[in-house]
C-alpha cells in the first residue's frame, strides 16, 4: 500500500473509511502494514504491554523506543506516535518533547489528548513543523481525575463542547482526529463540523475511519474488553492453546524430534 502523507489523508475526509490501529512493535507493524493506512504507537501500550492499570506512567523514552519499532516494521506507513501523560503541559515542552519525536525516530505525527484547552499548544506545534492528531472525547490520560473512563456527549451541553473542541483543534491546524468514548449521533455531528477526518474509537459509524488497540481487537488482552471492542480473533486462546501444546510436548519429549534436530 502507498504511504499516506498529511495531505492524502485529508483527502479521505467523507471519503474511503481510513483504518487506523495501534502497533507497539516491529513484530506486529510489520503484521498490519498491509491493511493498516495509519499505525497509532498508543501510550495505550503502558497497559496492554506494560502491564499497568492506565496509561499515566507512560515516558517519553518508552515511546521513542516503540516508534522506532513500528517504524522498522512498517517503514511504508504512516505512523503517529501518542505523547505521554505530563509530556506536553505547557508550550515548551510539549515542543521540545515533540522535537524528541521528531529527531529520535521516523514517525510522522504525534498525537495529544484534549479539546479547545490544547489548542493554542496544538497551534505552537504547527508552527513550529510539528504534524498534531488531536484526540478528544474519552481522555484516557484523565482516568484519575475524572474518576474512570466516562462515556461523552450524554447531553446536548456535551455534545456542543465536543463540537467546539473539535473546531478548536482543526483551527489550530491539526490534520486529523480522534474522537473516543462519545455516543455514536453527537461523534457524527463531530465529523460533520469539521474538514479534518474523525477517526472513532467507540464512537459509532458516522466518522471517517476507525482505530481500535490490536491487543484488543485481536482478542490478546483479557482483563477488560470494552462494549465497543470486536474481537476478530481469540488471540488468548491461540496463544495458550500453542504454549500448552509446546508444554506438552516438551514434557513428553515429542519436541523436537528428528525434523528440528541438526
Ligand atoms: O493509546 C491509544 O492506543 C490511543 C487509542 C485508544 C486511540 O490513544
Amino acid at each position: 500500500m502507498k504511504k499516506l502523507t498529511i495531505g492524502t489523508i485529508k483527502q479521505r475526509k467523507n471519503d474511503k473509511a481510513i483504518v487506523m490501529i495501534t502497533a507497539y512493535d516491529a513484530l506486529f507493524a510489520r503484521l498490519f502494514q498491509e491493511s493498516a493506512d495509519i499505525l497509532l504507537v498508543g501510550d495505550s501500550l503502558n497497559m496492554s504491554f506494560g502491564g499497568n492499570l492506565d496509561t499515566l506512567s507512560t515516558t517519553m523514552d518508552q515511546m521513542i523506543y516503540h516508534a522506532n519499532a513500528v517504524c522498522k516494521g512498517a517503514p511504508d506507513t504512516f505512523v503517529i506516535c501518542d505523547m505521554p501523560f505530563g509530556t506536553y503541559n505547557d508550550q515548551s515542552s510539549a515542543l521540545a518533547n515533540a522535537i524528541r519525536v521528531y529527531r529520535e525516530t521516523p514517525a510522522d505525527a504525534v498525537k495529544i489528548e484534549g479539546g479547545a484547552d490544547k489548542a493554542l499548544l496544538v497551534k505552537h506545534l504547527v508552527n513550529n513543523g510539528i504534524a498534531v492528531c488531536g484526540h478528544i472525547g474519552l481522555l484516557p490520560q484523565s482516568v484519575r481525575a475524572e474518576g474512570g473512563y466516562k462515556v461523552k456527549g450524554k447531553s446536548e451541553e456535551e455534545a456542543l463542547s465536543l463540537i467546539a473542541d473539535a473546531q478548536a483543534i482543526e483551527n489550530a491546524g491539526a490534520f486529523i482526529l480522534v474522537i473516543e468514548g462519545v455516543k455514536a449521533d453527537v461523534a457524527s455531528r463531530v465529523a460533520a463540523s469539521v474538514r479534518i477526518p474523525v477517526i472513532g474509537i467507540g464512537a459509532g459509524n458516522g466518522v471517517d475511519g476507525q482505530v481500535l488497540v490490536f491487543s484488543d481487537m485481536l482478542g490478546l488482552y483479557e482483563p477488560f474488553v470494552p462494549k465497543f471492542v470486536k474481537q476478530y480473533m481469540n488471540g488468548a486462546a491461540a496463544v495458550k492453546h500453542a504454549v500448552a501444546e509446546y508444554k506438552s510436548e516438551v514434557q513428553s519429549k515429542v519436541f523436537p524430534d528428528e525434523h528440528y534436530t541438526y
